[in-house]
């Protein structure tokens, strides 16, 4: 039995769920006192980007935040707010005040995890919200400015009726014990992309993961990137999730009892698509690719570098 995504009135409705609820430690002192979730990328927080990306597939139409209430930083953020935005507005700052508003306006909601017992148990404190349909999952270490990951990976599902689809990149071998890895064959390619196993494009069924194996255990070297797109089924089986890898509850432990009910399908991704944020240097990084993608930042910001600075 799968899963279709249309609800009883025949039309797309689905949330994304983003955890956020860490404690940010890569960059303390900077998150001592503000979320890293709120470290900018030029002019807007890392996860605004996740937030939109969240919404682009057909039919989200709203983005749970799994936050911890020590973090009321993020909930003032998606607030809006009116009398700020007048303030600007009356000082000629419109343009200014519409971007203040845009991300008071977006479909966020939150529930909390204050407790950091694992990805699985994050995703369970969504549960509720989810009201028994399927749902994407976005880890906020990362975001993709074109937004198409989870878009392909709905069309992927679609192909295989409304199936589980997960997002994976090839990974060198000394380092799949850093990520959940996943076992299975290549059955096709996305409208055709792919003519490697591995390539950009190409679609895999399922048959196994595990989460931070040992060299010698890791069946692939397909790591789980961080884009989920799951079953409502999920959700039963987390509730009955056991610890596992680093002594936590972990959602590959539970995609991996999935498997025993249901297809799932991994799409693999060129990882570069997306801007890494998860750690100082990753996140200096993609400040410096966001600014020279960005024609209105490009010119100031090679300038700002200034000509003493040789990269490489
Ligand atoms: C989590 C997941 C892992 C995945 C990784 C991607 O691990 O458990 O399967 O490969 O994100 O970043 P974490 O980074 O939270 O240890």
């Amino acid at each position: 039995m799968y899963y279709h995504f249309m609800n009883h009135e025949g039309t797309l409705n689905m949330k994304s769920i983003i955890p956020a609820a860490g404690l940010g430690t890569r960059f303390l002192p900077a998150t001592k006192c503000s979320p890293k979730e709120l470290l900018p990328v030029l002019d807007k927080p890392v996860i605004q980007y996740v937030v939109e990306e969240a919404l682009e597939p057909e039919g989200v139409d709203a983005v749970v935040i799994v936050n911890s209430h020590e973090k009321p930083q993020i909930e003032s953020y998606f607030a809006e707010d009116k009398a700020f935005e007048d303030m600007l507005r009356s000082r000629g700052k419109g343009a200014l005040a519409d971007a203040v508003h845009e991300a008071g306006a977006l479909p966020v909601s939150f529930v909390y995890q204050d407790d950091p017992k694992g990805l699985g148990h994050a995703v369970y404190c969504a549960k509720d919200e989810m009201d028994g349909d399927p749902f994407f999952v976005l880890l906020g270490d990362y975001f993709v400015p074109d937004r198409q990951m989870c878009v392909n990976m709905q069309k992927v599902s679609r192909e295989h009726n409304g199936a589980s689809v997960i997002a994976v990149a090839p990974v060198p071998a000394d380092q799949v014990n850093r990520y959940g890895i996943i076992a299975g064959e290549c059955v096709g390619s996305l409208d055709g992309a792919a003519t490697a196993d591995e390539e950009e494009g190409a679609v895999w069924k399922v048959t196994g993961m595990v989460e931070k194996p040992s060299v010698e255990e890791a069946p692939s070297h397909l790591f789980i990137v961080g884009r989920y797109l799951l079953s409502p089924r999920i959700m039963d089986l987390l509730a009955t999730q056991g610890k596992g890898a680093g002594g936590e509850i972990q959602l590959t432990d539970a995609m991996l009892r999935l498997l025993d009910e249901e297809e799932m399908y991994a799409l693999v991704v060129d990882p570069d698509q997306g801007c890494d944020t998860g750690t100082p240097a990753a996140w200096a990084a993609t400040n410096a690719r966001m600014a020279l993608a960005d024609p209105a930042q490009r010119a100031a910001f090679i300038e700002a570098l200034g000509k003493d600075v040789k990269l490489g």
